[in-house]
């Protein structure tokens, strides 16, 4: 097969340099981008007279033959055909001869791939924002299901506070809002036009960018056209995206690993989710939680990998960058396999709502709320802290709880106490007391929880 740049070279390429160089083996996955922007440069060339009207149908035509043959499985690749574009091009010049020749005027494949790759992205965006949109929706119908579940709040892995079940399902809803937040901005530099800069420079040909951004549907286009084959920021930027939605999944999967421990025991995951021991006929492992935990590791390495590839990279196009693709694929891929998963997961896991309820009034979940009582009796905050701090000493040596302890006790402490203490007492208590804006107070918590419904709603 010919190449399409053979002109200035007297010998073939070696076979051993064709397999080294070549991306088709992975940028075959772009056909269907870089026929679509091969459609619209064709009309854009009609429309400035490179091309007649029946030319530039001829060409449209025959790129949707080529992708209908992609998808069919019979169309046939090569490496000698090194990549996407060459294989486009070369299967239109095989049909239509000298118009086929003419539709690489006025574009080079250093902005085509810019544009495929941004065409791609865009897609992929609107693929993720509906993964996470499934997956918030299954959260928030998991926060309505345990609405009145009381859980122990952690931090340091150490029982603290006690939060609503219906309070931490919304957290994770929040951080999922956080990363579509990002991916929608980062959709804001991705819709910029490559196309038209040419090689590096631009071109002398009178192309009109204007229709190609109209006909691809890009708001804006690219001012600079040294800045646009050298461009791979948009991909730094959405692979890290991609890195902030694996870290999210992660952590979650890292704490549900714990909760489905016989240590913890807080949930029961779904038999369908889980795999058995070769050996061990009592196990169930959370394999899939594991895996979920483990693939971050591959997110973070892709984005490594893109931001090394263009570390230290002179202007403009240079051969690192066709190394990009293998980077956003493996991140978009691990990170949409994990997110569809997700989702399941989370509606089909079970609080042990007895279990938990059996130990909720182990580790002191209630002494914070038992020290902001002390204070809004008067009591300064160090000293409360201070205060409290002791009673807790006391009741592990007593091996009793806060609300055990006698009246005199807090008497003690501030005279007058005990008649209102009880009140803040126990987790259910406690809880009770919540107050300020974002708490796990449960009004905030229903306040919270009908936003979400609401806007995931419909
Ligand atoms: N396959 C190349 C890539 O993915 C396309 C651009 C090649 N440009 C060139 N002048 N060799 O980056």
């Amino acid at each position: 097969m010919s190449k399409t740049w053979g002109g200035r070279f007297t010998a073939d390429t070696d076979k051993r340099v064709e397999a080294y160089t070549e991306s088709i083996s992975y940028d075959r996955r772009l056909y269907r981008h870089d026929i679509l922007s091969s459609k619209a440069h064709a009309t854009m060339l009609a429309e400035i007279g490179l091309l007649t009207a029946k030319e530039a149908q001829a060409i449209r035509e025959t790129l949707d033959a080529i992708a209908r043959e992609i998808e069919s499985g019979t169309f046939p690749f090569s490496t000698s055909l090194e990549d996407i574009h060459t294989h486009v091009e070369s299967a239109l010049i095989k049909r239509l001869g000298d118009v086929g020749r003419k539709l690489h005027t006025g574009r080079s494949r250093n902005d085509q791939i810019v544009t495929d790759v941004k065409l791609w992205v865009r897609e992929a965006i609107g693929l993720l924002l509906e993964k996470i949109r499934q997956l918030q929706i299954a959260l928030v119908e998991s926060a309505e299901r345990e609405k009145g579940l009381i859980l122990p709040g952690y931090t340091h892995l150490q029982r603290a506070q006690p939060v609503l079940a219906a309070h931490y399902f919304l957290a994770y809803v929040e951080k999922y809002q956080r990363d579509a937040d990002r991916l929608n901005d980062c959709l804001k530099r991705v819709n910029v036009l490559p196309l038209g800069a040419a090689a590096l420079a631009g071109t002398s040909i009178p192309i009109d960018r204007e229709s190609v951004a109209r006909q691809l549907g890009f708001p804006a286009v690219a001012a600079n056209s040294l800045d646009v084959s050298s461009d791979r920021d948009f991909l730094v930027e959405f692979v890290s995206c991609l890195v902030q939605i694996a870290l999210h999944l992660g952590g979650w999967a890292e704490e549900w690993v714990l909760w489905a421990t016989t240590e913890f025991n807080m949930i029961e995951l779904p038999d369908s989710f889980c795999t058995g021991s070769s050996i061990m006929p009592h196990k169930k492992n959370p394999d899939v939680l594991e895996l979920m935990r483990g693939k971050t590791a591959r997110v973070i390495g892709s984005l490594t990998h893109l931001m090394v590839l263009v570390k230290g990279l002179p202007m403009a196009y240079n051969r690192d960058l066709q190394e990009d693709k293998l980077a956003l694929f493996d991140a978009f891929d691990t990170v949409s396999a994990s997110l569809e998963l997700a989702a399941p997961l989370v509606e089909g896991t079970r609080f042990r709502s007895e279990a938990i309820a059996l130990r909720l009034e182990d580790g002191f979940l209630d002494a914070t709320t038992l020290m902001e009582y002390l204070i809004q009796q008067g009591v300064p905050m160090r000293q409360a802290h201070e205060a409290v701090g002791k009673l807790v000493r006391l009741c592990e040596e007593k091996r009793c709880r806060l609300g055990e302890l006698p009246p005199e006790v807090y008497e003690e402490i501030v005279a007058g106490l005990s008649r209102g203490v009880y009140k803040v007492l126990g987790v259910s208590r406690a809880m009770e007391a919540f107050r300020s804006f974002g708490s796990t107070a449960p009004e905030q918590v229903a306040q919270q929880l009908a936003r979400w419904q609401n806007r995931l709603g419909g």
